[in-house]
């Protein structure tokens, strides 16, 4: 063959390669990213309840009842919707081989885990990112969470929690925004969007799962999966903003809570799971149940046996069965019965489906092994975990600005480290923070230790050891693999308490780490006094005795008895759970690197008894500005010993001129608010300006107040700032019992707008129709 025969051939060849291209391109598009309803027409109703089907991948005894088939036979032989509970990315390259190599129609599996502040980076807990009033902070958090969760094969986060919880005797505050609605739909909005991104697809994201729908922090008595009743006015205008700021920032899957509401269970609530998600919302995603909570559906005595779990969670609109095995035993025999149509299940499995193809996992159904210890470790990664411990911690005293230390050694020359907290480390990670691959936590006390070289003398003193009075039934579990503090008799307890007040009389300054371990603040921890327990207290008060400067640092998930603490120890931080660089981070701020800036989002409660507390309280018969009101308790104040919105600073804040753009406006209108924060110190440092309105009168009474816009400035040392607010309809709006609907009311109208809700700062405007 001639040059030129050579040449003429490859124009052909390019030419026909060129023509058929598209044809390939289509071709090899259609088979690696299918239609879900291609594939739900190929599919056998065996399949199909698979896909409704969450494997366990600790297989629970709960699904070892109902299925006698391994859980990895099953996605050989069926398929499977979603394995949770493996972590292991090896592992989840192996279950994934099985379902797509080896079922018969090669759908993958969608892997989900909890990762709720962190896979392998551990950021602040949320109830620490709500902190921060920083919803940027949050998204980029989790948008880092997402990426290393999505290397590791993870592509479905049981996240964001955006339970409403006023009462801090429930162990699952920690995992939520707190307790206000506004701030909780702020954190919902801004969670989903750092997990989902824009673009599912992407290597860098993952499908979020919104919980507990709903009402699971209303707990009776604070008692973890205890009944919640909750009238309708509440779920409307308390517990369900932040889900529905969730679906509105395209929330992909939620999860159905544990709990009875109002006497029906979540899992098996028509009126949750149908009328206000489906109907009322038009959420187009997948609901899947808690952990084996549709065959709990028979414990609560709401199903009479395991058919009737399975139609009664599947007719109210729960698509997916979480590791109870219920669905894959009875669902294929209830469509045969006739009790549930295919429509129904196809409607069911449909979403299912769309969101694998969504996620790209028809393309990229493996995770790359080689990529992921690049993703891991990226340096930068620590670097946003560190700012959000220093924009997260709360000031909650300073008084005479022992804060903050000096690290030069000129003024102190020594530090005692004090606490059963102090050299934690994967109590500073929370429960789940302990799922999956942690990095290598700092320790607070090796945070100090980093901060201050060898300039200052650092001494550590345990105290001694903290422990529940009741095991965790998460003790030893190997997902969360963590631990109590080891049991000591009442001779080494005293010794250590001992040695840790020698240290402290050693030291110039003392720095006490206390609170509770990972095991008291969690799933399954609720408690009935909120005091520093296992002798921390008393801890405590030996050491302020001693005579030094002390400043507590409290590790901890939700507010605890401090009032002690309050009025004799010179300066109180909140550091809550802070994750891999909660040491250094903490250090910044104790050492004023950082200045603080973190602002409640609870209110901080004197004592146990007066939970539930919160703010946005309604007026009621004896408001406590009223003159002469004194306390509803004869033992104690009503207020909290901190109220919600409350955080203090190294520099300080005035708030003026507030201005309403209208005095009056109609009924639909929006207005405009604005507000000068003037940085008054002589350091820069962030505020948190916040809105409250107050309606005084209309077709139901309404809460003192209600946050209703909130900025978080930086502002330089004697800089002011106009902050401007928009309260519009959906800021005005209110779920009116007497009208069982939505209503905006021609009413009198407050404003405020300060640092905190008792803020002063006072202004008003009337609605007219
Ligand atoms: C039970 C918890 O309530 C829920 O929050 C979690 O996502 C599931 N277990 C899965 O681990």
């Amino acid at each position: 063959m001639s040059f030129g025969t050579v040449q003429r051939t490859m124009r052909l060849r390019w030419i026909v390669v060129i023509l058929l291209a598209p044809v390939c391109v289509l071709a090899s598009f259609a088979q690696t990213r299918p239609s879900a309803r291609d594939l739900l027409a190929q599919m056998t109703l065996e399949e199909k309840v698979a896909q409704l089907s969450q494997l366990p991948g600790i297989p629970t005894d709960d699904f070892k009842e109902q299925v006698d088939t391994a859980p990895e036979e099953i996605a050989r032989k069926y398929g499977a919707g979603s394995v949770l509970w493996v972590s292991d990315p090896k592992e989840i390259n192996r279950w994934q081989h099985i379902a797509v190599d080896e079922s018969r129609l090669h759908i993958p599996i969608l892997f989900g885990l909890d990762v709720i502040h962190g896979y392998h980076t551990i950021f602040p807990a949320p109830i620490a990112m709500a902190s921060s009033w920083d919803p940027k902070l949050v998204e980029g958090a989790q948008s880092v969470a997402a990426q290393e969760a999505r290397a590791a094969g993870i592509q479905w986060t049981f996240a964001p929690m955006v339970d409403i919880a006023r009462d801090a005797r429930w162990g699952r505050m920690v995992e939520g925004a707190g307790e206000d609605p506004y701030l909780g739909a702020a954190m919902a909005r801004a969670q989903v969007l750092g997990f989902q991104g824009k673009d599912l697809t992407s290597p860098d994201h993952v499908l979020a799962c919104m919980k507990h729908f709903a009402g699971y922090g209303a707990a009776d008595g604070g008692r973890d999966y205890d009944s919640s009743y909750i009238p309708e006015e509440a779920m409307w205008n308390v517990y369900l903003p932040p889900f529905k700021a969730a679906v509105d920032a395209g929330v992909g899957s939620a999860m159905s809570a544990y709990m009875d509401l109002n006497d029906v269970p979540a899992s098996g609530n028509a009126w949750l799971l149908h009328d206000v998600l489906r109907e009322a919302w038009n959420f187009q995603g997948f609901v899947v149940s808690d952990a084996v909570a549709v065959h709990s559906l028979i414990t609560h005595g709401y199903a009479r046996d395991g058919d009737d779990a399975a139609y009664k969670a599947f007719s109210a609109g729960l698509n997916m069965d979480m590791a109870s095995g219920t669905y894959l035993k009875y669902l294929a025999a209830e469509v045969r019965q006739g009790r549930i149509s295919m429509q129904q299940i196809d409607d069911a499995v449909l979403p299912i489906l769309e969101t694998k193809i969504r996620l790209g996992l028809f393309e990229h159904p493996y995770l790359d092994e080689g990529r992921l210890q690049q993703v891991l470790n990226a340096p930068e990664h620590l670097e946003t975990a560190r700012a959000a411990v220093q924009r997260s911690v709360v000031l909650l005293r300073n008084e005479h600005n022992l804060l903050p230390l000096d690290k030069s050694g000129k003024q102190i020359k020594s530090v005692a480290v004090i606490g059963p907290l102090a050299d934690a480390e994967g109590d500073l990670l929370g429960m789940w923070g302990n799922i999956g691959k942690p990095r290598p936590t700092v320790s607070i006390l090796q945070g100090i230790k980093n901060k201050v070289g060898s300039a200052v003398r650092v001494e550590f003193a345990h105290g001694p050891n903290i422990r529940r009075d009741i095991a965790s039934i998460f003790e030893g579990n190997p997902l969360v693999p963590m631990q109590e503090q080891p049991k000591q008799s009442a001779e080494e307890a005293k010794r250590a308490f001992e040695d840790a007040v020698a240290a402290s009389r050693r030291s110039d300054v003392v720095v006490m780490v206390l609170g509770e371990i990972g095991l008291m603040s969690a799933e399954a921890a609720s408690r009935s006094s909120l005091r520093l327990s296992g002798g921390q207290q008393e801890l405590l008060e030996a050491v302020a005795a001693a005579g030094k400067p002390v400043v507590l640092v409290l590790v901890n998930g939700r507010p605890l008895e401090i009032s002690w603490a309050a009025e004799h120890v010179g300066a109180i931080l909140e550091a809550w759970y802070p994750g891999s660089q909660g040491g250094n981070g903490i250090a910044d701020v104790l050492f004023g690197d950082a200045n603080p800036g973190g602002h409640l989002p609870v209110s901080w409660l004197r004592a146990t008894g007066q939970v539930p507390i919160y703010y946005n309280h309604n007026r009621t018969q004896a408001p406590e500005d009223a003159p002469g009101f004194r306390s509803r308790y004869w033992d104690i104040l009503t207020t909290p010993l901190y109220p919600f919105g409350y955080g203090l600073s190294y520099t300080t804040f005035s708030f003026d001129n507030l201005k309403v753009s209208q005095a009056e406006a109609k009924v639909g209108a929006s207005l405009e608010v604005s507000v000068d924060v003037t940085n008054t110190g002589s350091r820069a440092g962030d505020a948190v300006a916040q809105l409250y309105i107050h309606q005084r009168a209309g077709s139901a009474s309404r809460p003192v107040r209600q946050l209703k816009g909130f900025q978080r400035v930086s502002l330089a040392a004697g800089a002011k700032q106009t902050i401007h607010f928009t309260l519009g309809p959906e800021e005005l709006r209110f779920w009116s019992p007497a009208k069982k609907e939505w209503a905006v009311e021609p009413e009198q109208f407050d404003v405020w707008a300060g640092e905190d809700s008792t803020a002063k700062l006072h202004g008003e405007f009337r609605l007219t129709q």
